[in-house]
This record gives C-alpha cells, structure tokens and sequence, in this order.
C-alpha cells in the first residue's frame, strides 16, 4: 500500500489529499496570470499590510544559528549596529559597541557566564547597563529571534512586549534560511504578494497555481509543489500578513494542513534587507510522526529548496525595487519608435 494516495493528473504525478476534496473547484473561469496580478491590486494589499503595527519588532535571525555559534555574531538592522549571543539559556543582542573605547564586541567571545567580553580590553557585559550600552529587548518564539528597535516603529507607534506572532502547527520540523537582498522590506512581501509569479518564475518548484480565494487579509492559491521533476503534491495555501514585514503561507487543504511558511523581511539600511525564513512543515498522519524529529538531513533538504526559491526572488526584489527608486527608468517607446509589423518581423 502507497503512504500516499496517488493520482495521475496530466503529465503531473500528485501525492497526498486532493485539496478539491476539501475546498471544492474554483468555479469562475481564470483570467491569464499576467492579466490577474495586476500591480494596483499587489499595491493595494501591501499598502494594507504596511498599515499594520509591528510594536518595534523585526526578526534577526534563527535562534539556532546564534545558539550555535558559539561566539558573539554581528547583524545590522535598520543601520543599527549589534552584537548576538547565547548566553546558555537565551539570546542576548545589544548594541554592537564597547561603552569603553568603541571596539565591535561581535568580535570578542563569550565568558562562563554568559557575558560577550570585549575583544580590546576584556569589558565582560551582560544583563546590566554599562554606561550608554545596555542590551535591547528581544524575544525568542522557539524558532526565530526578533529584537525590538526604536527605528522599527511608525511614527506615533507604540512599542509592544512581545512581536506579533503567526499562529503555529502543534509540532512541526523547522527549517530556516536568512539571506539578503539588495531592496526595501516592501518589496520582499510585495513578491510574495504576487503569487502569480509562482509557476512561471520558479518552474523547477511549482506548476499550475490558480488563486482561488481572495479577501482584505489573505490570498488562497491553489498549487502543485514539485518535489521532483513530474512528482508534485497539490495543495491549497493561504497568504496573509501579521505586520508590516512579514508575510505568512498556511497550508489549509490537501497534506501537510496546519504547515506554515514565515517570511520576515528586516531593513539592514536603506535598500539592503534580510530576508528571515522559516519553514514550519507538519502532518497530522500517524506514519509522518517522525518528521518533527527527522533532524538535520531533512532540514537542510527544506533550507535547499527555499534558498533555490531566494535566489529567484531576491532577483525579482532587487528589479521592483530599482523600478521603484527610478535607479532603472523603463523603456517606453514613442509612437514613432514603434515598428510597423512588416519591420517587426
Ligand atoms: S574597548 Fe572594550 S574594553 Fe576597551
Ligand atoms: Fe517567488
């Protein structure tokens, strides 16, 4: 017997539920994609997502990767400065300056107490304020650290205690990429606002990708997500905003229900931006109880795959982004420019 149910749909090989089971057809006829993500409509949803409140927060980074440093790493966020560390039991960041001299305290270590010790002339610093220097809010999920910056707040925003926080399947196998991209955090939650880009921009990932709900909060694609070649799974997923820099993808029918997909956009400087993943993968099936605990193999399959998709994206960011700030006019031809049909040819 399969694991799977099996169904052979065209030239495409699909796993798993049917979503169709669930959700039901789409029942208006399609417009082509081009014709569907219409940039007023991919504006107008981020403008909504931009109007919400971050409380100052933004993510820095997989917990995992600072807790297995093993020595102090240096981030940028919002031309801020910092030093990250794990001190034992939880990350400390903080300004990435030495209150003695100045020195990068991102470059020293980490003493038996958990104090990052300045590299110059051994300043141990932890918990307590020091001068001008004391260490910043953060706030560890389980998976990813955020910190909370003054900068990170709109004008007139109040600060909150915690960041807004997606909701999460009961268990699950995460798996993280961070990688940067050469524009504004807008951009990169405005590409994931287009998913009709999907199938055509990222054929080796996905094919035939219909939206097939759309409200003021989300976007419901339907989606086939090849694992290899012919071999896909069907699914339904539900995109939607919990702040302005994050934009979350919820598997609401077909396998793998509850799974979700963070995507975290950071502002390193004005047109530099981190992009945080995390991928979140659950089954409710009794024979995929293993996949919480499958461990740094399948971890690292998950983190090739998103970073395979980045490496599209970032691409796409960095073009909307240079169209945006005019650092690229586009080529518009006067009426003269224009070749007649015959010249065309
Ligand atoms: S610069 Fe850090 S101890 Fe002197
Ligand atoms: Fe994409």
């Amino acid at each position: 017997m399969p694991t799977f149910p099996v169904r052979l749909d065209g030239s495409l090989v699909l796993l798993g539920r049917d979503p169709a089971e669930v959700a039901g057809q789409p029942t208006s006829p399609l417009e082509p994609d081009w014709v569907q993500a219409d940039p007023r409509r991919i504006r107008a949803s981020l403008a909504r997502a931009s109007a919400k409140p971050s409380g100052g927060w933004a993510v820095l980074d997989a917990t995992r990767a600072v807790r297995e440093a093993n020595a102090p790493r240096r981030y940028v966020v919002a031309g801020r400065e910092l030093a990250a560390w794990w001190d034992g039991e939880r990350v400390k960041v903080a300004p990435d300056a030495c209150p003695h001299m100045g020195a990068s305290l991102s470059c020293g270590h980490v003493n038996e107490s958990g104090e990052v010790v300045c590299p110059w002339h051994g300043l141990a610093l932890g918990n307590t304020a020091h001068g001008g220097w004391a260490p910043l809010r953060a706030h560890d999920d389980g998976v990813l650290t955020w910190v909370r910056l003054s900068a990170l707040r709109a004008p007139g925003e109040a600060a909150t205690d915690v960041p807004v926080l997606p909701a999460r399947p009961p268990r699950f196998l995460d798996a993280v990429v961070r990688t940067e991209a050469r524009c504004a955090p807008e951009d990169v939650i405005a590409n994931r606002l287009d998913p009709w880009h999907g199938a055509h921009f990222h054929p080796h990932s996905f094919a035939r990708l219909r939206v097939i709900g759309e409200d003021a909060e989300s976007i419901t694609v339907r989606v086939v997500y090849r694992i290899a070649g012919r071999v896909g799974m069907e699914v339904d997923a539900r995109f939607h905003c919990p702040d302005p820099r994050s934009i979350v993808m919820t598997i609401v029918a077909g396998e793998g229900v509850g799974s979700v997909v963070e995507t975290h956009a950071t502002p390193i400087e004005p047109g530099r931006t981190a992009v945080v993943e995390a991928t979140l993968a659950y089954s409710e099936r009794p024979q995929m109880a293993w996949l919480p605990r499958a461990g740094a193999l399948m971890r690292k399959l998950v983190q090739a795959r998103a970073a395979r998709l980045w490496d599209d994206d970032a691409r796409y960011c960095e073009r909307t982004y240079q169209l945006r700030t005019k650092k690229t006019a586009l080529t518009v031809l006067d009426d003269a420019e224009i070749p007649a049909p015959a010249e065309a040819e």
